[in-house]
Formats: C-alpha cells, structure tokens, sequence
C-alpha cells in the first residue's frame, strides 16, 4: 500500500532509488578497501597512533590461553565511519581452541583453591588497569564498532564497574542456613563454581558485555573462555591484554581468562563442549536459539541475551520534557544497535501529534559526524549488511501503511550512515512493528486505553526493556505488577536503554530468560548444593518415616 498524492509517490521513489544507489556506492567502496594493498592500515597512520598503546599492531594474534597464538583464518577489521582496514586479527582453529579449552581447565585447578575475597582482589586489579586505559579503549571501541567516544568509553566504565562490584561480592557470596525438621542436623546451602565459562558476545558492546560475565564469574570462581564478535575482533584482543597482564603480574595461569576469536565454528564447538560448564551467549534471537538447542542437547547450562523489541509508553500526563530527550537517546543513540534501543513509541492519542513533532525536530538536531568527534551525537550503522537492513526496513514499513516523518535515507558521506528515522501510522501489529531491525528506526504508535497501551508492549515476542512516562503512581504499580510489563527492565520516566550495572540485565520469551550483572546474577555462575550434616547420635528421617 502506497499512500500520498501522485506527487509525494513520485518523490518517494526518487528519494528510495537514491538511497539504493547510494548503498551500491558503499558496497563499491568496501570491495575496493578490501581489494586494496594492506599497506593503507589504519594503524599505520600517525592519527591512529595511539592504537598501539593497547597493545595492537598491524597483525595481531586472536587466540590466548597463557600464551598468545593464533593460526587460523585473518580477518581484517574495518572501520565503519569510512570502511578502511584497521589492522588485522589471525583467528583460532579448532586445535588451539581444544588446546585452549584444555588449558583453561588446567588453570580452574589453580583459580578454584583461592578464596573468594582473593579472587576478588584479582578482579580488583583487573578494573583498576583498565581504569588507566579506559579513554584509550573506549576510543577503540568507537573506532572498531562505530559508536560515539563517550559511549564506547561508558561501556569500559561498565567493566570497571561491574569490578567493583564483584569485588564486594567477593565477600558476600552466601547461601542460607535453613531450619532441618530433624533434631541434631544442619541444613545449609553451599555456593561452588560451575568450571569453565564459555561467553560469546556481540558486535555492538563488545567490552562491557564481556565485562559482566568476566567479573562475576572469576569472583564466583571460574574460568572464562571468550569469543568476541568476528567484526570487533581488535577489541578483545585490546581487552585480554590488559586482563592477561593483571593475571601474569600475580603469577596466576593466563589461561583464567583465555580467548579464541573466530566465527560460527568457534561458536559451534562452544555450544557443543561438554567441557563447557556455562555458556553465556549475547547475540540475535535467530541464532541464540541454535545455540540454546546445542547447549540442551548435552543438558549444558546456558545464560541467553538475546533480542528485543522494546517501546516507550507515554500517557497524557506524561512530563514531556522527559520524553523527549528519553525517546532520542534511546531510539537515536548507538544508532539505534542496542539490545535495549527503544523501536516503538507508543503515544497516548492526546499528545501524540505534539511529541512526534518534538521528537522529530530533534531527530534533525542531532549532531551527525565521526564517532570518535566528541562533539558527535550519531554515527555509522557497524556494517553495509545493516544499511541494506535499513532500506529493506523503511520499504517493508512503507508497504504496511507506514509514513516516514524523518529520516529514510542513505547518507552521502564514506561509511555506513543512514538518517535516523521516525515512522507513523503503522498498526500495532503491522509484521514490520513486531520485527527487530537492528537500525535506528523508531515507529510510533497510537492508543487510547492503558489496557490496550500496556498489551501492545506485551504482544511482541520479546521481553527485553520497557518504559512508561506517567506520574500516575496507581499506574506505576499497576505497570510493575502481575498485569503490567512482562519485560526484565521495566522502567518508569526513563529511557529504555542504558540500564546501571547494580541491577539483573536480561529478559523474558525470545530475550532468552538470562540475567547478567548486578543483583543476584552470580547465582547462575555456580552451582548449589544442598547439605544436610548429621551432627547427632542418632538417624531420624525426614517426614518421619521410621525404617527399622
Ligand atoms: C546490549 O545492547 O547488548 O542498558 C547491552 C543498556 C546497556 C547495555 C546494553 N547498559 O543499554
């Protein structure tokens, strides 16, 4: 369905074969930096000089496991605000990652036998050095996966602050004393380790995300085997060489926390290992749930962060001076790839014109740039892939009954930029509006009843984040209770994004029913056993059965 007059239909498909003419363009441009002598590197070049303070250089080893190696496929990183090659990555091959997995097992040995509060000063030391390289590694991050410095930057400070606070927990992990029916005995729970961590991570937090696993699960007393995303493979290599050098300076295994990039064959044999105590996986629905299949078929354990489709409810009594900066920073922000983005902006019919007008001027006051320009508000999408998502995208909302307000189009400048885009008059259900595209694109909504605003946010097969803007204290409550939000982030005058590290993180249905980070999360990296010690002269059972 095509809606408008002759006139806007004929500049609708100018502007659409514009943008697909410009996406060829990029596609060109990729090819031909891919084609190109590797002598062009990024790193090369005296602006990017500071790439080697982390340890990078033009060839780095992608496998680490007390030794650094690497022998299988080399990647090149690029960079996505012009596609150039940053420097390249040589993957693990299935023999070094069983030579790693093996490894890493040995190093639990060690790791296991040091208590807690010691571990805990490990994990101390591990956010103390990257402290000292937090502005060094967030302008990595910006540079390799496309997000702007100070976000890249917060998400190191994720890292360090999920450190401290597995640092506390290191004294604090406890389990219950609990009353036993029979005289003379001891019920008690006792916390130990899982063994070996496997944790998988995706392109768009590719240091914080590793971050919570990292910390709590060495506190907690395991071992971490990590694989990045293939696309930011420069980062975690960057991130093991700082972790690796805090273990090596107190004689510790390296292998405590080894890593071997690589691809879905990396991933496979993960998902596969029974040797492999815990997998935490980070990553799309569609392939979250292959893994979840291959870790359940060997009864593995499995801690899923997985897709999300989350939406910003606004009620007429809403503080729109909160919604509006909210619906931008987390529909806008990241360039619309976070887990956590807001996709739907569900407005009460009373003021919805009057917040997609606002919402809209400052979608054009968004300072567009490269994303390592600290005056930059909005960069590149991470890969071509993603803009043709886009496009894809906006065609399929437009042919649903969608009307884009803002936005819509590829930009004519190096890299993968598109405008970041507002489209209405979508129904609640149209299949588009119930699909994550990892984009920014933002379709608003609009509703009458609380009933039908809180079942919209409900009907989508996600349940990652949510946020209603109300001062309607009886709503809140409503909105937290049984009948409200089924999501695990369920927010009130806030954006949907940017969640604090003190808190679970993680979600219901196709999100995977994972929780990383603060709260009681650790409890999915151990085991729980439960002991019952007779410390009596006599054998009373339980339910008091006598056998004699
Ligand atoms: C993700 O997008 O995978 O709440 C994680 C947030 C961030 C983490 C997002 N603290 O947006």
């Amino acid at each position: 369905m095509c809606t408008g007059s002759p006139m806007q239909r004929c500049l609708t498909l100018t502007l659409a074969w514009h943008s697909r003419l410009l996406l060829r363009k990029k596609i060109a441009s990729v090819r031909c930096h891919q084609s190109a002598a590797m002598s062009s590197l990024l790193i090369n070049q005296p602006k990017y000089s500071w790439l080697k303070e982390l340890g990078l250089s033009e060839d780095n080893l992608g496998v680490y496991n007390g030794s650094w190696g690497g022998s299988g496929e080399v990647v090149t990183s690029y960079c996505p605000a012009n596609n150039e090659p940053i420097a390249r990555v040589t993957q693990a091959t299935l023999a070094e990652y069983e030579e790693t997995v093996q490894k890493a097992r040995e190093a639990w040995k060690v790791w296991a036998d040091i208590p807690a509060p010691k571990r805990g000063e490990i994990v101390r030391q591990i956010g103390d050095a990257l402290r000292k390289k937090i502005k060094v590694l967030g302008s990595l991050v910006s540079l390799e996966m496309g997000k702007i410095y100070v976000e890249g930057v917060g998400e190191v400070q994720e890292y360090v602050d999920v450190c401290d606070y597995a640092v506390g927990l290191s004294r604090m992990i406890g389990g219950p004393i609990l009353p036993s029916e029979r005289p003379g005995h001891a019920l008690l729970e006792q916390w130990n380790p899982v063994g070996l961590v496997g944790i998988i991570t995706a392109f768009n937090f590719p240091v914080a995300v590793y971050g919570w696993n990292n910390a709590i699960a060495l506190t907690c007393g395991n071992v971490c085997l990590w694989k990045g995303a293939p696309t930011t493979p420069l980062t975690s290599v960057a991130v093991t060489k700082i972790v690796a050098e805090v273990l090596e300076q107190n004689n510790l295994p390296g292998a405590i926390c080894s890593m071997t990039c690589g691809g879905a064959d990396i991933g496979t044999a993960m998902a596969k290992d029974e040797r492999v105590d815990l997998l935490s996986f980070t990553g799309s629905t569609h392939v979250g749930k292959l893994v979840a299949m291959m870790v359940q078929e060997r009864f593995g354990r499995k801690l899923l962060e997985l897709g999300g489709n989350n939406a910003i409810i606004v009620f007429e009594d809403a503080d729109l001076n909160l919604v509006v900066p909210s619906a931008v920073f987390a529909s806008v922000g990241t360039a619309g790839q976070r887990c956590t983005t807001t996709r739907r902006l569900i407005l009460h019919e009373s003021v919805h014109d009057k917040v997609v007008e606002r919402v809209a001027k400052a979608y054009k006051q968004v300072r567009i740039g490269d994303p390592w320009d600290p005056s930059t508000l909005y960069g590149p999408l991470h890969t071509i892939q993603a803009v043709e998502q886009y496009l894809a995208a906006i065609e399929q909302a437009k042919q649903q009954g969608g009307t884009v307000v803002c936005g819509g189009k590829v930009m004519d400048r190096p890299g993968n930029y598109v405008e970041p885009t507002i489209i209405t008059g979508l129904h609640h259900d149209a299949p588009i509006v119930h699909t994550e595209t990892f984009v920014p694109i933002l379709y608003v909504l609009k509703f009458n009843t609380e009933e039908e605003a809180f079942a919209w946010n409900n009907e989508v097969k996600q349940g990652l984040s949510s946020s209603i803007f109300t001062k309607d204290l009886g709503r809140v409550f409503r909105w937290m209770g049984p009948k409200g939000s089924d999501c695990g982030i369920v927010n009130v005058n806030i954006p949907t994004s940017g969640a604090e590290i003190g808190g679970a993180f993680g979600g219901e249905k196709h999100t995977g029913g994972g929780r990383e980070s603060g709260s009681d999360s650790w409890k999915q990296y151990m085991r729980r056993s439960t002991c019952t010690i007779n410390y009596s002269k006599d054998l009373p059972l339980a339910q008091g059965i006598k056998f004699e």
